[in-house]
């Protein structure tokens, strides 16, 4: 029988080629984006459901959650890959850094909105995550909104070492409830996931001289598909972050389970989980 697969960010890029993987392999993808003509192109070539989201405002994912309870009854896999580099900092309607937003308060609210469906299909999380996580990030749990310092390079790899923290917390608390979270950096892929930022930056994701170095969205969506159709604890083991379907090696930073559940509870507070109707964890706090 064919797994409900939902993947966000997946009009482009390599969520798009996932799902082409995933749909040719015969599981059910529901494809997510945030252009609608991008994703409802996606969806016709499939044939598949097609939700579309804007994750730099929060009313959209809690209207794309509830959308994905009444339409499925089963998710068995959920895959967090909406994201990319922005350029200057730019704060959201809901007052966040839309980079930290968009990479991960999105991702961990629509988590968090789909917890207990998640569990009772005994899914696997994905989270797309970056090797950025390690080259860019400096980390400051008490400036999460880059309100003291700001880069868009820093921004993104800070989100993307929340995405490893968010992870890591994600299986400390529902890992017994049978939630199965793992993250990977899908290569050097040349997508335009950059195509907003500046610099340095843009210009590698960009320029013709750099295309060789680059791989192709296939490759990064291979990534993504071996983790969605692997079995969790035989193919790859949760709790974990991957780079070409491998063990790959993390900061300290990325696997202090203190910042991991401080991380958590304030971005339960941000989103308005924290109180009676938020998450209940398996074990302490
Ligand atoms: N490319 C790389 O080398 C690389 C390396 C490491 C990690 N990553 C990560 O891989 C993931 C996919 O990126 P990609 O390389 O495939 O880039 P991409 O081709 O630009 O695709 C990005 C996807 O995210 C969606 N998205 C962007 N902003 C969004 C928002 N505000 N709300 C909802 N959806 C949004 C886009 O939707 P629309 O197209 O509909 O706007 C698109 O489907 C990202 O998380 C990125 O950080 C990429």
């Amino acid at each position: 029988m064919p797994r409900t697969i939902v993947i966000t960010g997946a009009s482009d890029g390599i969520g798009a080629a996932a799902a082409r993987q995933l749909h040719e392999a015969g599981e059910r993808v529901v494809v997510v984006g945030r252009s609608s003509e991008k994703t409802g192109a996606m969806a016709s070539e499939l044939g598949v459901d097609g939700l579309v989201a804007d994750f730099a405002e929060l009313a959209q994912v809690r209207a794309l959650a509830a959308t994905l309870l009444a339409r499925y009854p089963r998710i068995d896999v959920l895959a967090n890959n909406a994201g990319g580099i922005m350029g200057e900092r730019r704060v959201t309607v809901d007052g966040f850094e839309q980079t930290f937003q968009v990479n991960h308060l999105a991702g961990f609210l629509l988590t968090n909105l789909l917890l207990d469906r998640l569990s009772e299909s005994g899914a696997s999380v994905i989270q797309t995550s970056s090797e950025a996580s390690r080259s860019f990030a400096r980390f400051d749990i008490d400036d999460l909104q880059g309100e003291r310092r700001y880069s868009a390079g820093g921004a993104y790899g800070n989100a993307k070492l929340a995405n490893l923290l968010f992870t890591k917390e994600l299986h400390r608390r529902r890992s017994r409830a049978g939630v199965n979270a793992v993250a990977f950096h899908p290569g050097v892929i040349g997508s335009g996931f950059a195509g907003t930022s500046r610099g340095v930056i843009r210009w590698f994701y960009t320029s013709r001289l750099t295309r060789p170095l680059l791989d192709s969205h296939e490759v990064g969506g291979s990534r993504l598909t071996w983790l969605a159709l692997g079995t969790p604890g035989v193919d790859w083991e949760p709790g974990a972050y991957y780079a070409k379907n491998r063990i790959a090696r993390t900061t300290a930073a990325a696997s202090d389970p203190v910042l991991a559940k401080r991380l958590w509870d304030e971005s339960a507070a941000m989103v308005g989980l924290s109180g009676a109707s938020g998450p209940r964890p398996d074990a302490s706090g």
